[in-house]
């Protein structure tokens, strides 16, 4: 009997894992892959049809630009023009959570896809050894959003990705949960003034101390440049509703919790972090939105969580989770 299953999860030999999913790659076709912050559907960044499968896997409007993730900065040099803000950031944080927006460059490789037609366009280098190796094998940028399906929430482990896109996406390359949790900070650093597009795990306070200035949050200044495409309103969406700063779970709901002051209940219910620590929470949010997505509670009530450093992040996601749904 063979096995009836397309999927390929595998984590006994990553070596080959990798080497078959570069030429996956190389041949136009789609591979999910592991980050430090969620999981990512990659295609080669320099092929417009597999970035256009990208699109159509995920029911991603065209005018959403992808992220390209890169090597290391010297690749990143190639295909965008650094700015001092820039460097300081390079320097502070990459290899890692955060994704620079900046001028591409003319004649760049990279399908205009990917960039959805705008001048700028998002790069990060991921530090997670398994994308490393992937970049390394590969050879060229990959293109990769969040793995899930345009709006539902991101996937933080291999079975997420397979939850969502099931044959649609037949290699996933298993890193196991993802460290961070929350998709990286993107900070446009093209023009005069940073502008933070979205919080992540490096937090606003963590990019103005690198700067040595403070840092704009996109849409704080009316006619200011626009908040990331992608940034919809409503994102990260569960199938039930989503019902923010509750002091308990009411009738037929489920309880997202966070710190020591969780009042128990029977049913369902789901502690980000008992100890009330930021980190931890922001690591298990989107696994803990999946485990209370089910059809035997009517929505999801969620404590509230403190809005510093990280907890700008974590409320971010939360309140697009909980934002009325346009479809
Ligand atoms: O952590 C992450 O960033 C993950 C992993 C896989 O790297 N990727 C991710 O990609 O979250 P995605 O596509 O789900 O989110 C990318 C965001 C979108 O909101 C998009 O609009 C924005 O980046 N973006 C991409 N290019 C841009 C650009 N040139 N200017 C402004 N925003 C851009
Ligand atoms: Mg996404």
């Amino acid at each position: 009997m063979t096995d009836p299953s397309p999927h390929i999860i595998e984590t006994s030999l990553p070596g080959e894992m990798v080497g078959a999913a570069a030429t996956r790659l190389r041949a136009g076709e789609l591979v999910a892959f592991p980050t430090e912050t969620v999981y990512g559907l990659g295609a080669n960044a320099c092929d417009g049809r597999a970035v256009a499968r990208i699109f159509e896997t995920k029911g991603r409007p065209s005018f959403n630009p992808l992220i390209v993730h890169v090597g290391g900065r010297e690749v990143a040099e190639r295909h965008v023009s650094f700015t001092s803000d820039a460097e300081k950031l390079v320097a502070a944080f990459w290899p890692g959570p955060l994704t620079l927006v900046l001028r591409a460059q003319s004649g760049t490789p990279i399908s205009g896809l990917v960039t959805a037609g705008l001048e700028t366009m998002a790069v990060r280098v991921p530090a997670h050894p398994l994308a490393r190796d992937l970049l390394k094998a590969f050879g060229g940028p990959i293109a990769a959003p969040s793995a899930n399906r345009s709006g539902r929430v991101s996937p933080t482990r291999a079975e997420h990705v397979q939850q969502e896109f099931g044959a649609a996406v037949p290699l996933v390359l298993d890193g196991g949960a993802c460290e961070g949790g929350l998709e990286s900070t993107i900070v446009d650093v093209s023009g005069k003034e940073p502008v933070l597009l979205r919080p992540g795990t490096i937090s606003r306070d963590d990019l103005e101390a690198a700067l040595g200035k403070p840092v704009v949050v996109a849409g704080a200044i009316e006619g200011e440049k626009p908040t990331a495409p992608g940034q919809l309103s409503s994102h990260y969406a569960p199938s039930i509703p989503v019902r923010l700063n509750a002091d308990a779970a009411q009738d037929g709901e489920a309880l997202l919790g966070f710190g020591a002051e969780m009042p128990k209940m029977q049913g369902f219910s789901f502690n980000l972090s008992p100890s009330g620590d930021l980190r931890e929470a922001a690591a298990n949010l989107f696994d803990a939105l999946r485990k209370l997505d089910t059809p035997a509670v009517s929505g999801i009530a969620v404590m509230r969580i403190p809005a510093d450093g990280i907890g700008e992040a974590i409320n971010d996601r939360l309140q697009r989770a909980a934002a009325p749904r346009s479809t």
